[in-house]
């Protein structure tokens, strides 16, 4: 009689475990943009977006199927942070631009709207902080400095 619970318990604390072992848990924090240049790339007069929305999406690497994803927002500095659960692996992810809540700055650039991000961890990143790079939007006008701006940004002519 006294043997059932036990063995209910024991069943229950193998279970427990083996779900704790599962629980992986990724941290993925990143930055949104305003591309005051429409440059395609960061300069010195790059803004912080504060609240725009961003999306992690998983898509089965195979079938192109969407099998996760969560959403994030930038906060007073433009960063965001999104948490997401389990290892994903035979699938891609990806963190994309969803929503600029600047009208002047929400054009989508196609090279700076989506970055990749591992989220597995049995590829030698002991660690589980992932780091995308950077999503920008574009502004609708540059700024006046940009003309001098990008004048830096030239590759060096060929004599
Ligand atoms: C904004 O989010 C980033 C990333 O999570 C965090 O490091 C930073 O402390 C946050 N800043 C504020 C002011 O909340
Ligand atoms: C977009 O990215 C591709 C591949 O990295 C690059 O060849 C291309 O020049 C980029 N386009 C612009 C406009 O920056
Ligand atoms: C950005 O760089 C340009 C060219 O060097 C400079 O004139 C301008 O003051 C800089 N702006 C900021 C905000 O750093």
């Amino acid at each position: 009689m006294a043997k059932l619970p036990l063995l209910a318990l024991m069943a229950l604390c193998t279970f427990a475990s083996v779900a704790l072992v599962n629980a992986v848990e990724f941290n993925i924090e990143g930055r949104v943009y305003c591309d005051t240049c429409r440059a395609g790339f960061e300069t010195n007069v790059t803004e912080d977006i504060v609240g725009a929305k961003v999306r992690l999406e998983c898509k089965g690497y195979k079938s192109g199927v969407l099998v996760y994803s969560v959403d994030g927002v930038t906060n007073s500095t433009g960063k965001y942070k999104i948490v997401a659960h389990d290892n994903h692996v035979d699938q891609i992810c990806e963190v994309a631009l969803v929503e600029s809540p600047r009208p002047d700055c929400k054009e989508i650039f196609k090279n700076r709207s989506r970055a990749p991000v591992m989220l597995s961890d049995d590829n030698g990143i002991s660690s589980f902080n992932r780091y995308p790079n950077s999503l920008g939007f574009l502004k609708d006008k540059p700024l006046d400095i940009c003309g001098a701006i990008m004048k830096l940004y030239q590759p060096a002519e060929e004599y």
